[in-house]
């Protein structure tokens, strides 16, 4: 008889935003005359920028063509998109990537669930606490986290740094020192970042302890303030201890159009063995490139007109964090982030848990966001509202919520 991988009889529920849309599913074939407003899942609304379109189209006609058709893309993905992110994404910044060391893929999502495979299942994992929840489930499907304990929700064998209002929402260095850590500036959920001199010292910790650092850095568009890294290789030492995740979903409105990369430095050891010839193995084995034509669309949002189209698209998300906070805190509620990020993580009233408040606020409001809890036990009492909305649809939601 077949044996099944029992890790995964551990993971509690389902996946988060899969809950929720089964929970709005639910709702709204209860209730099919209300008109819900989704500011849950962090999903875009603006359509594709024309010079991504433009750059599609081109590239769909040479698809149409023998001459210039396309099959399987090389391993690490096409040299003009590889170029492009290592010129403007790099070493504009000062950050010396190389092409080679870049790794073209269908996402952060996948990326940041499948990196922890190159790792032993003897590795402790740190975590933020609240976190994106794929880091964590990826690493109960190998094997990595220990018994789950229902009460406190949360892992035996996972180091959680607790992010809470007391610490602003920042992680501090665990007691016990981890072998891997996950870190996502600007933060999901909370929506907070940190200085540079304070991520220095996340990558001088990582090097003095001997961990390596899973860098999701999928917010960095949204970054507004000057003293904060775009890139964990702005820091000093941290090719030797760091493994940088990037997607084209939230930058570029790519959620439905899949397209990210991870950047594996050649420095980045074990011993002797290269992590980058671990990753390379794994991508050229288990992955057969992002489309062409998708790999164009990633190449357009470098050029003049798609920086410039970008730029418009991701103030206009953060026009709405702002209408949400502000909004928020004149209708009394605490809420943090949505200044480098599209995210905004507000207190529940009246001390409710982050569910009740779920609740309340979709049958009250018809309004959809994310339970704190969702993203870890320290989230408990926390809820996430998304910027990426509609500009309409965001201001009739603080308009409902207003009203409650
Ligand atoms: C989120 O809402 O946290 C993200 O959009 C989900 C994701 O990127 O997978």
């Amino acid at each position: 008889m077949f044996k099944i991988n029992e890790n995964y009889q551990k993971l509690p529920g389902s996946y988060l935003f899969s809950t929720i849309a089964k929970k709005v599913t639910a709702y709204t074939q209860a209730n099919p005359d209300k008109d819900l407003i989704r500011l849950g899942i962090g999903d875009v609304t603006q359509p594709l920028a024309p010079a991504v379109i433009e750059a599609m189209h081109k590239a769909v006609d040479e698809m149409g063509k023998a001459e210039t058709f396309h099959g399987y893309a090389p391993d690490l993905g096409y040299e003009f998109l590889r170029n492009a992110i290592a010129e403007h994404d790099y070493k504009c910044r000062g950050c010396d990537i190389s092409p080679d060391e870049i790794f073209v893929s269908d996402g952060a999502k996948s990326d940041s669930a499948n990196i922890q495979e190159i790792f032993g299942p003897d590795n402790r994992i740190a975590v933020c606490d609240p976190v994106y929840p794929v880091y964590v489930d990826s690493n109960v499907m190998s094997g990595r986290t220990g018994v789950y304990d229902a009460k406190s929700e949360t892992w035996s064998d996972v180091i959680y740094m607790p992010c809470t209002m007391e610490n602003g929402f920042v992680p501090e260095f665990p007691k016990e020192a981890p072998d891997m850590i996950y870190l996502c500036l600007p933060n999901n959920p909370t929506g907070t970042t940190i200085p540079n001199a304070q991520l220095q010292g996340w990558v001088d910790y990582a090097n003095k302890v001997g961990a390596v650092i899973i860098y999701d850095g999928a917010y960095e568009a949204y970054i507004s303030e000057a003293d904060v890294a775009h890139s964990i290789y702005e820091c000093e030492g941290a090719k030797s201890c760091a493994i940088e995740l990037k997607s084209y979903s939230k930058n570029a409105g790519f959620t439905g159009v899949r397209l990210g990369y991870t950047v594996v430095p050649k420095e980045l050891k074990c011993n002797d063995v290269s992590l980058h010839g671990m990753w390379a193995r794994r991508h050229g084995t288990k992955f057969n490139g992002a489309p062409y034509i998708v790999q164009r669309a990633g190449e357009a949002t470098y050029s003049p007109e798609g920086k410039a189209q970008l730029k418009e698209q991701v103030a206009y998300y953060m026009k709405n964090a702002a209408t949400i906070k502000n909004g928020l805190q004149d209708a009394g509620y605490t809420a943090f982030g949505g200044v480098n990020a599209p995210y905004i993580w507000l207190k529940t009233p009246d001390h409710m848990s982050s569910w009740d408040f779920f609740d309340y606020l979709l049958e009250k409001a018809n309004v959809v966001g994310t339970p704190g809890s969702g993203f870890g036990p320290s989230g408990e009492g926390y809820f996430r509202l998304t910027a990426f909305g509609s500009f309409e649809n965001t201001l009739a939601a603080l308009e409902r919520i207003k009203k409650l």
